[in-house]
C-alpha cells in the first residue's frame, strides 16, 4: 500500500482466565508494542487495541471447577492482566473487555449484519453432549484417537500430533474432558459460515496478493486453502458469551470467531468515544493501515475466518495489510505449561525485579520466534544481560556521562562544525537508524533491536579508539569535540531505543532534560539541542549467578510435586495388591555417612521391621518415635546403604516439605488400609 494515513494495531485478546506468561508477550504484544512505539515516535496516526477475551468454554469450565462463576474469574484477571501489561510498559491505548455492553451490542451487529444478508447456513446437527454436565461440549473438551494417525489423545478440533484439523465426531473412542464419560449425541440447531465460498478469494488475496507475509503464515495458510476449507459454525450451546440476537437462539451464544475478533472493533469504538475520534475512520478507510499481531496459533482466525467475515460483512471493512505472527517460545527445554506451571508469569516477574521490565524486553525480542520456534533461558538472559546491556550499551551511555561530568561537570561542550572523522561516525549512526527503520517495517524486530545496538556498539568503539581520557592532557580542545560527539550519539540511542528499551530511553532523555522523537535520531541538527547531561545511576547491573540458579530452581519445583498431571490410571486388581498398614515407629537414627536417611523400626502389627527412609533433613531420630505411619509392606526388600529396608513409609510431598501420612492417633498399628 502507498503510504498509509493512519494505523489501526491490534494484539490478539487473551484470555482473561489465567495470568500472562513470557510466551505470549514474546508472540503477540512485545512485537506489536515496538511497531506501535516507532509508529508514534514518527508522529504517525495509530490506534493500539487490545483487552480480555472473555467468553469461551475454558473459563466457564474454570468456573465449575473453582465452584466460583465465570464473572468473578474474568473480573480477577482482567484486572490482572491489564496491570501486568501496564506494568511491563505494553502501551495499549485501550485494553478493553468482551464482557462490555458496546462488545455485545457490536458482535450482535455483526451477526445480524451477516444474517439479514443471508450469508449463513442454518443446521441441524448432532452434537456431543455431557449429560452430566448438562451441557454441549466444546471441540476442545472432547479427546480421542486420532482418524489420521491414532494418537490416543487427540482433541475434537485438531490432532496435536499430525496437526489435521478434526471435527469431534471423526474422532474414535470419544471422552468427555469434563468427565471421562463417553459423551451422547443429541441434535441441535447452529448457523454455519460456509468458508469454503471464500475460498477462491482468499487464495488470491492471501497468495497472490500478499507475498509479503512472513512465510510461516503464508505456509500456514497455504496449507488450510489447499486441504479444502470447510463451512464453520459461528453459534455454541453455552450459557456464557454473547447472546445470539435473533429468535428461537435461547441458550446459545456467538462462536469465539465471531466474538473475540469483533473485540478489536468494539475496543475501536470505546477509545474512539473516550478520545472524540470516529472510529470508522480506523476501520473503513482504505488509507488505513492494518496490522494483527497474533502467536501461531491464532493464523487461521486472523488470515482465514476474520477476514471473510469482515469481507462478508455489508458495510465496507478494511481487511488487514499484514498479520506477522511469531511461532512458539520455548523455556528451559520444554515446552510453556500454564497447567504445569512451567512458565514465566509477566506479574510475578515485575514484582521479582522490579524496574528490570526493559531487560526482558531486550532479551525477548532478541530471542523472539519470528520465523521458527525459539527458547528462553535464564543463562541466556544473564549472558544477554552482562554482555549486551551492561558492557555495550551500559559501558558506553557509562562512560560518556562520567567524562562530560568530569571534563566539563555536565556542560556539554558547544562546537561549530564536526570534523570529518566525527563526521563518519555519525553518518554510521544515521545508517543504522535507516536499517532500523526498514527492519521494523518488515517486521523484524530481533533484527531492528540488533541494528539499534549498533549505534551503542559504534560509540563505545569511537570512545575505545581516540581514548580522551588520554587526550585531555595534550589536546583538550579536540576533546571538546569528541565529547560533544559522543553526546550526540548517546542522543541518537535514547531517541533509537524508545521502542525497544522505553525505560531506559525515557532515563536518557530525562538526563538530557529534552523529549527526543525518532525523527530527531540521524538528524545533522541534533547536537545544537544538547546542553547538559545531568548525572545518571548505571542503567544496567549484573545478574549473579544465583539468580539464575534462583529461577531455574523455581521453575524445577512445581512442576516436580503438586503440578504433576495424573499418573496413568491402573485397575483396581493392581490397587488391591498393595498391602498398606499402620505402623508404629518404635526406633530410629541416623544412617552413617549419609545426610538424608534414616533407619527405623517399625512395628505393623506382624512383626518388627527395618524401614530405611529418606527423610533425615526434616525430622529427628528422637522426634518421631511413637509416630503413627503408613506403610506399604509388601514392597520387594531393597539395600540400601548395605542395610535391608523392608517396606516403604509414605510421606507427604510439596516444594518444601514432607509431611508423613498420618493416620489418627488412636489407630492401631497393623490395620489394613484400603
Ligand atoms: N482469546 C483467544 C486466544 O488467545 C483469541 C485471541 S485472538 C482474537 O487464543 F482475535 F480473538 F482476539
Ligand atoms: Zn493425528
Amino acid at each position: 500500500m502507498s503510504k498509509p494515513s493512519r494505523y489501526l494495531v491490534t494484539s490478539a485478546l487473551p484470555y482473561a482466565n489465567g495470568p500472562l506468561h513470557i510466551g505470549h508477550v514474546a508472540g503477540a504484544y512485545l512485537p506489536a508494542d515496538i511497531y506501535v512505539r516507532y509508529l508514534k515516535g514518527k508522529n504517525e496516526d495509530v490506534v493500539f487495541v487490545c483487552g480480555s477475551d472473555e467468553h469461551g468454554a475454558a473459563i466457564t469450565i474454570k468456573a465449575l471447577k473453582e465452584k466460583t462463576t465465570p464473572q468473578e474469574i474474568v473480573d480477577e484477571f482482567h484486572k490482572i492482566n491489564k496491570k501486568a501489561f501496564a506494568d511491563f510498559g505494553i502501551n495499549f491505548d485501550i485494553y478493553h473487555r468482551t464482557s462490555a455492553k458496546i462488545h455485545h451490542e457490536t458482535a450482535q451487529g455483526f451477526f445480524k449484519n451477516l444474517f439479514e444478508g443471508g450469508k449463513f447456513i442454518e443446521e441441524t446437527s448432532e452434537q456431543f453432549y455431557d449429560a452430566a454436565h448438562d451441557q454441549f461440549l466444546a471441540d476442545r473438551y472432547i479427546m480421542g484417537t486420532c482418524p489420521k494417525c491414532e494418537y490416543d489423545s487427540a482433541y475434537g478440533d485438531q490432532c496435536e500430533k499430525c496437526g489435521s484439523a478434526l471435527s469431534p465426531t471423526e474422532l474414535i473412542n470419544p471422552k468427555s474432558t469434563l468427565t471421562g464419560n463417553t459423551p451422547e449425541l443429541k441434535t441441535t440447531k447452529h448457523w454455519y459460515f460456509p468458508l469454503n465460498d471464500y475460498e477462491p478469494w482468499l487464495k488470491e488475496w492471501i497468495l497472490e496478493q500478499h507475498k509479503d507475509w512472513k512465510t510461516n503464515v503464508s505456509g500456514q495458510c497455504k496449507s488450510w486453502l489447499d486441504a479444502g476449507l470447510q463451512p464453520r459454525a459461528m453459534t455454541r450451546d453455552l450459557d456464557w458469551g454473547v447472546q445470539v440476537p435473533i429468535k428461537g437462539a435461547d441458550g446459545k451464544v456467538l462462536y469465539v470467531w465471531l466474538d473475540a475478533p469483533i473485540g478489536y472493533i468494539s475496543a475501536t469504538k470505546q477509545w474512539a468515544i473516550e478520545n472524540n475520534k470516529n472510529w470508522e475512520d480506523y476501520w473503513k478507510k482504505p488509507d488505513t493501515k492494518l496490522v494483527h499481531f497474533i502467536g501461531k496459533d491464532n493464523i487461521v482466525f486472523h488470515c482465514i475466518i476474520f477476514p471473510s467475515l469482515l469481507k462478508a460483512n455489508s458495510e465496507t471493512y478494511i481487511l488487514p495489510d499484514n498479520v506477522p505472527a511469531n511461532e512458539f517460545l520455548n523455556l528451559e527445554g520444554g515446552k510453556i505449561s500454564t497447567s504445569r506451571n512451567h512458565a514465566i508469569w509477566l506479574n510475578e516477574f515485575v514484582a521479582d525485579f522490579p524496574g528490570k521490565q526493559d531487560v526482558l524486553r531486550y532479551v525477548l525480542c532478541s530471542i523472539a520466534p519470528e520465523t521458527k520456534d525459539s527458547e528462553f533461558t535464564w543463562a541466556d538472559y544473564q549472558a544477554r544481560n552482562n554482555n549486551e546491556l551492561v558492557a555495550i550499551y551500559g559501558n558506553f551511555v557509562n562512560r560518556c556521562v562520567v567524562l562530560t561530568q568530569k571534563y566539563y561537570k555536565g556542560e556539554i561542550p558547544e562546537i561549530t562544525a564536526f570534523d570529518e572523522r566525527e563526521l563518519k561516525v555519525l553518518e554510521d549512526v544515521k545508517v543504522a537508524k535507516q536499517k532500523i527503520e526498514k527492519s521494523i517495517e518488515r517486521y523484524r524486530f530481533r533484527e531492528a533491536q540488533n541494528e539499534m545496538m549498533n549505534v551503542a556498539r559504534i560509540g563505545n568503539k569511537y570512545l575505545a579508539d581516540i581514548e580522551p581520557w588520554k587526550l585531555i592532557k595534550t589536546n583538550p580542545e579536540e576533546v571538546k569535540e569528541i565529547m560533544a560527539c559522543a553526546n550526540v550519539i548517546v542522543a541518537n540511542l535514547a531517541a533509537l531505543s524508545s521502542p525497544f528499551l522505553p525505560q531506559t530511553s525515557l532515563k536518557l532523555t530525562d538526563a538530557f532534560g529534552l523529549t527526543l522523537t525518532w525523527e530527531d535520531a540521524g538528524s545533522e541538527e541534533l547536537y545544537k539541542k544538547l546542553k547538559t547531561i545531568k548525572p545518571l545511576e548505571l542503567l544496567f547491573t549484573k545478574v549473579e549467578d544465583e539468580t539464575v540458579i534462583e529461577q531455574v530452581e523455581k521453575l524445577k519445583k512445581p512442576e516436580e510435586t503438586s503440578h504433576m498431571p495424573q499418573k496413568e490410571s491402573i485397575a483396581f486388581d493392581d490397587f488391591t495388591k498393595l498391602d498398606i498398614r499402620v505402623g508404629e515407629i518404635i526406633s530410629a537414627e541416623k544412617v552413617k555417612k549419609t545426610k538424608k536417611l534414616l533407619e527405623i523400626k517399625v512395628n505393623t502389627g506382624l512383626d518388627v521391621r527395618t524401614v530405611v527412609s529418606g527423610i533425615a533433613e526434616h525430622y529427628k531420630p528422637e522426634d518421631i518415635i511413637g509416630q503413627k505411619v503408613t506403610l506399604l509392606l509388601n514392597l520387594e526388600p531393597r539395600k540400601i546403604k548395605g542395610i535391608e529396608s523392608q517396606g516403604m513409609i509414605l510421606m507427604a510431598e510439596d516444594n518444601e516439605n514432607l509431611q508423613f501420612v498420618q493416620p489418627s492417633e488412636d489407630a492401631v498399628a497393623g490395620s489394613l488400609i484400603g
